[in-house]
């Protein structure tokens, strides 16, 4: 949070339309909840968060997107987008948790980050190992370059508890059962998730209400960048490390002037200045609720993060005009 009177990189006026980008996809993807139809919700909030993000007053180029140009049509990394206006870089993730959405279960939300031009990392389309805590810790107690015994263990002491007192968010895949059990071996609790990991690092920063102390495990690079971005605004510690395992993504990492495959990621080398964050529920979840559609009115929950001030600011809207949808397209 800047104590200094320089203003802002990113007008605060910019938060209002960023909600209204992950409310307008947030209500696309809701409308397709529960099919079983994982790429008509994420077509539809992605085509949807391309068409608001066009109209926007941001001069935007996409960081991450969707995917690579050439594979997809609509918000591919590098694709500049916006009315013209701050110049930023875009982060955006139109359904975070398809399945989630597809299934109808809690916890999938439409994302949408920007930073000041030049500041996000740019990632291939990979796994990041991640490890998130929330504010209030001495810097570096914990860190990828240490077993997860250890961090979990220097948590507690930090906190003032003992291991078992801590709980540890992992998403639940076959490739964490080792994590899972030596997080388990400090007597700490470990909480599974299906999919999500987003909001999973978001938990850390509230643990009395979200009851999670550490983020630990793989999962999007995207998501992690995503989830950095958060971190910046409402404090805490993350890191990430990229899992580049094989050649091709060794290639695509070098591709985007990565040249230490086993380089630790900070907080700060992620998203490396002034950010803003907004973030929608589709479904319901412990961060946000679910869109609720009345018969004259469609209802949308949304959080906006800014990190120059460290703004969390909670938006319940009523949406009564249901033209801005565009429902009939
Ligand atoms: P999608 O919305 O793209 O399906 O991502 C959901 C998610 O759970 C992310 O939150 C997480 O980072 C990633 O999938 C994990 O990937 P995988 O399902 O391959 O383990």
């Amino acid at each position: 949070m800047s104590a200094d009177r320089t203003p802002p990189a990113l007008d605060r006026r910019l938060a209002l339309e960023l909600a209204q980008i992950t409310e307008r996809s947030a209500v696309a993807a809701a409308r397709l909840r529960g099919r079983g139809d994982e790429q008509a919700a994420e077509l539809a909030a992605a085509g949807t968060c391309h068409r608001e993000l066009s109209r926007s007053s941001l001069s935007g180029v996409i960081i991450i997107g969707e995917g690579m140009e050439g594979e997809v049509d609509q918000l591919f990394v590098g694709e500049e987008i916006g009315l013209g206006g701050s110049p930023v870089d875009i982060a955006v993730e139109p359904l975070e948790g398809t399945t989630l959405c597809a299934k109808n279960m809690e916890g999938s939300i439409s994302l949408v980050a920007i930073a000041e031009r030049g500041s996000l990392l740019k990632v291939p389309p990979v796994y990041m190992e991640k490890l998130a805590i929330g504010p209030g810790y001495p810097e570096g107690i914990v860190s990828l370059s240490r077993p997860a015994e250890e961090n979990v263990q220097a948590l507690a002491e930090a906190k003032g508890v003992p291991a078992s007192e801590i709980t540890a968010l992992i998403l639940d895949r076959p490739r964490h059962a080792s994590l899972v059990e030596a997080v388990r071996r400090t007597g700490a609790a470990v909480k599974l998730i299906t999919d999500g990991d987003v909001a999973g690092v978001i938990h850390t920063t509230n643990p009395q209400e979200s009851g999670i102390d550490i983020y630990l495990g793989l999962g999007g690079a995207s998501e992690g960048i995503l989830a950095a971005a958060a971190l910046r605004c409402i404090g805490g510690q993350m890191e990430g490390r990229l899992v580049l395992d094989n050649e091709d993504k060794r290639r695509q990492a070098r591709a985007l002037g990565i040249k230490d495959f086993e380089r630790i990621y900070r907080l700060d080398d992620m998203v490396q200045a002034d950010c803003i964050v907004a973030a929608t529920g589709v479904t319901d979840g412990a961060l946000l609720k679910g869109v609720r559609f009345g018969r004259d009115v469609i209802e949308t929950d949304t959080v906006v993060l800014r990190a120059s001030t460290g703004t969390v600011r909670r938006i319940s809207t009523q949406h009564r005009d249901f033209r801005k949808f565009h429902f009939n397209d």
